[in-house]
């Protein structure tokens, strides 16, 4: 592992100020049916590091060598953000996690036990004496192989005052300088959350260059409110995903958070170095890698947040902005009005669009978005940030070299017995055409694509959306499939709602393919149909060779 490079008062930080710590990669990916691919965790991670995102929980390399992967390809071009791997106070978990996080210029390992009497009992079935030896053992060892160690007390809110002070005391002794306070259940309320952590901080004391954190989970929907209180009674590090994303309720969103700070400066009384014109361009890109929507009236980064639609609203901010706005739009990245992009503007401009939205992509994509951008404003004249976003997913982003399917075309008949659609997908090269028959065009479709893909996925979620409130916007679709233990969302974009629709299915379908591959699992063919795959491609049987 390489030295740190940073001195200890960016390590640590000074009094005065906060720093975050972004876990979307690792709590936020745990949310349902959230499955990221080492390309999209470290597309969003060059966005963290690029809004100065202080630290980068990157995975849990022991669960998984996918995970493992993700964590050593973020440590290997992070430089400007400590990386940081989680582990369980085991060994081998905090091995994994050394291992992956080698490559990284500002490691850390983040080791974590919980310490409520319900999880020691009944999960751990260990006595808090074998607790306390575990959490020592745990930081001993990671502190050994890393610079900088975290130690976490799940469940922290739930446990013992006087018994956590002693965990901590003991992690604080065994090397950790970072001591996280998770109210993982989300069950704390803010003034009782904010005293309980006020007692820690002064039962543990002030250990040389130890900083107290914050982890809140939102099943209460007091996520932010309980770091915000953690903040106020010392803590100065708050962990927490972008667009709150997580399991259950979700994390503490890290960008009401940030702006909560910013805007009552007044009473926090703390800087911190996140750039937060990032916020609006990466909640963006994680709505849209994840396939978690980001409610319109979500604050700071929803699409309402800085609209305002009532007349003495709009009168008040035509005469002074602060009469009903306490933040600016252009503060948190977004653009009060839509920007628009037309069939006259040039690369330069597109790429900049791009770049603003948080795509940061090699030549020869830009190229390729640009042609599709120039064609859509043929098709529609201009194009909004949503429909950019929607080309970079279908036709960029979506793209995967193995097992790709590619969708051709497609044709509708609409009869008294139902409606039949015909699908043309390609594979390598060779054309593959099915037809099924449905109650509405989108169920004819995609019964004329199962027969050409051999797999049979249950469909759990599929949505369209306009991409803006204009008549000509793109119609962009998200399916959700699973077989056979795996989830694989799909999207698709197009004028036409229903090759929008056959778009998505067949990127999940892909990414079905892709993620069983890699797991080495051998997706179901229902009975009738031959082997799946040939030679480790999947094959259209049952669909004619044009
Ligand atoms: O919620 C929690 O307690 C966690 C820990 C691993 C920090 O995610
Ligand atoms: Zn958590």
């Amino acid at each position: 592992m390489k030295p740190q490079k940073r001195d200890a008062e960016a390590a640590t930080g000074p009094e005065g100020r906060v720093q975050f710590f972004d876990t979307t990669l690792r709590d936020g990916e745990q949310a349902a049916g959230v499955n990221l691919n080492v390309d999209e965790k470290l597309q969003i991670a060059r966005q963290l590091a690029k809004m100065n995102m202080d630290v980068i929980e990157a995975g849990f390399p022991a669960a998984s060598p996918g995970d493992f992967n993700c964590v050593q390809a973020i440590a290997r071009e992070i430089q400007t953000s400590t990386v940081c791997g989680l582990a369980r106070t085991l060994e081998g978990d905090i091995r994994a996690a050394a291992q992956a996080l080698a490559p990284a210029e500002n490691p850390r390992i983040h080791v974590f036990i919980a310490t409520s009497p319900i999880h020691m009992e009944f999960k751990l079935k260990m006595t808090p004496e074998e607790v306390l030896g575990q959490a020592r053992a745990g930081v001993l060892l990671a502190r050994s192989l890393a610079p900088e160690v975290e130690f976490s007390a799940e469940d922290a809110s739930r446990s013992d005052p006087e018994f956590l002070i002693r965990v901590f005391r003991t992690a604080a002794e065994a090397g950790a300088t970072i001591l996280n306070i998770p109210d993982t259940v989300g069950y704390a309320l803010p003034e009782e959350f904010h005293d309980f952590c006020k007692r820690i901080i002064e039962g543990v004391g002030a250990p040389p260059g130890v900083v107290y954190s914050v982890h809140a989970h939102n099943d209460l929907g007091l996520a932010v409110a309980n770091s915000l209180a953690a903040v106020r009674a010392g803590v100065r590090q708050v962990e927490g995903t972008i667009n709150g994303m997580g399991e259950r309720g979700g994390n503490s969103a890290l960008e009401e958070v940030a702006m909560a700070i910013r805007t009552r400066r007044d009473l926090f009384g703390l800087d911190f170095r996140l750039d937060t014109r990032r916020l609006y361009p990466v909640s963006r890109l994680v709505s849209r890698l994840s396939g978690v929507v980001v409610p319109p009236n979500k604050a700071v980064v929803g699409a309402n947040a800085f609209a305002h639609e009532a007349g003495i609203h709009q009168h008040g901010v035509l005469a002074k902005r602060e009469t009903y706005e306490i933040m600016r739009a252009e503060d948190v990245g977004s653009t009060p009005a839509v920007m628009v992009l037309g069939k006259h503007s040039g690369r330069h401009a597109f790429r900049d669009r791009l770049e603003h939205l948080g795509y940061n992509l090699p030549d020869a994509e830009v190229t390729r978005a640009f042609e599709s951008f120039k064609r859509l404003c043929d098709e529609k004249k201009d194009a909004t940030d949503g429909d950019i976003e929607a080309i970079i997913s279908d036709e960029i982003l979506s793209v995967q070299p193995e097992y790709r399917y590619e969708f051709r075309s497609y044709s509708m008949h609409v009869g008294s017995e139902g409606t039949t659609c015909t699908v043309v997908l390609s594979l390598d090269g060779r054309e593959l055409t099915d037809a099924a028959t449905g109650h509405g065009p989108v169920e004819a479709a995609y019964a004329a694509i199962k027969r050409i893909v051999r797999v049979h996925p249950r469909l759990e979620n599929f949505r369209i959306a306009a991409t803006s409130e204009r008549s000509n916007a793109l119609g962009e679709a998200q399916v959700t499939l699973a077989q056979d233990g795996i989830r694989a969302q799909g999207h698709g974009a197009s004028t036409d709602i229903i090759k929008a629709s056959i778009r998505a299915y067949v990127n999940a379908v892909n990414r079905l393919y892709s993620t069983a591959a890699v797991r080495k699992v051998n997706l179901t063919v229902p009975a009738g149909v031959g082997p799946a795959l040939d030679r480790g491609r999947p094959e259209g049987e049952g669909a004619a060779a044009r």
